[in-house]
């Protein structure tokens, strides 16, 4: 193999795809792609780190709300993640197309009905970087298709059922699943 040297112009690469949810200010839902998207730990909890660049509909409802949701897309959600995407909730409804969604089990939050995996945030801190704006997340409730077996844990979920959307700047899917931690290193013997 070589390597060729590149720039940052190439810093897409291996990204999850959430639909974030939020209200609007007349209680309709809207719905933005957003695929800078992380997790960190901090005094016993997880906290969902999203990142988002720009003016948009769905940073000014948060400022209102202090809520959202993350939906995981999957491979059958393709058309509403492009929907959603390719124009803005601060220029019209985003409501050409038909979606059903329901309000969070324990947050006021709008949730696809169509996502298998479903965080239900509270925003808990925010860092400013220009114009992008990077928030920390409480997750108060998370939702997982019942089709996922109960996880033993947090190394017991099988991707393949939840069939996510990865994006590198184009759409992919995710192959099998190879292990679990563990099952490959083993230890020379003493
Ligand atoms: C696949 C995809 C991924 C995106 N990821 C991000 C992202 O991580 N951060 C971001 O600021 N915008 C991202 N966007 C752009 C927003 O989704 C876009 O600005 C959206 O129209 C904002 O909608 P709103 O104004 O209704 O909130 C992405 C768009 C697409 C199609």
């Amino acid at each position: 193999m070589k390597r060729i040297n590149s720039s940052q112009m190439h810093s897409l690469c291996v990204q999850p795809c959430f639909l974030i949810g939020t209200y609007n200010e007349n209680e309709t839902p809207n719905f933005c792609p957003i695929t800078w998207v992380s997790v960190t730990y901090e005094n016993n909890q997880y906290l969902l780190i999203i990142s988002m660049n720009g003016d948009k509909k769905t940073k000014e409802n948060i400022a209102r709300t202090n809520l959202l949701s993350a939906n995981l897309v999957s491979t059958n959600m393709l058309e509403l993640l492009d929907y959603f995407g390719t124009r803005s909730g601060k220029d019209k409804p985003k409501n050409e197309m038909t979606f059903e969604y329901s309000d969070g089990a324990e947050l006021h939050v709008p949730t696809l009905n169509l996502s298998r995996w479903v965080y239900e945030c509270e925003i808990d801190s925010m860092v400013q970087k220009g114009d992008t704006t990077t928030y920390f997340c409480k997750m108060k409730n998370v939702q997982y298709d019942e089709k996922l077996k109960e996880p033993d844990g947090l190394g017991d979920i099988n991707l393949t059922v939840l069939e996510p959307v990865v994006y590198s700047g184009m759409y992919h899917s995710i192959g099998k699943c190879l292990g679990r931690i563990g099952d490959f290193y083993k230890d020379p013997p003493q």
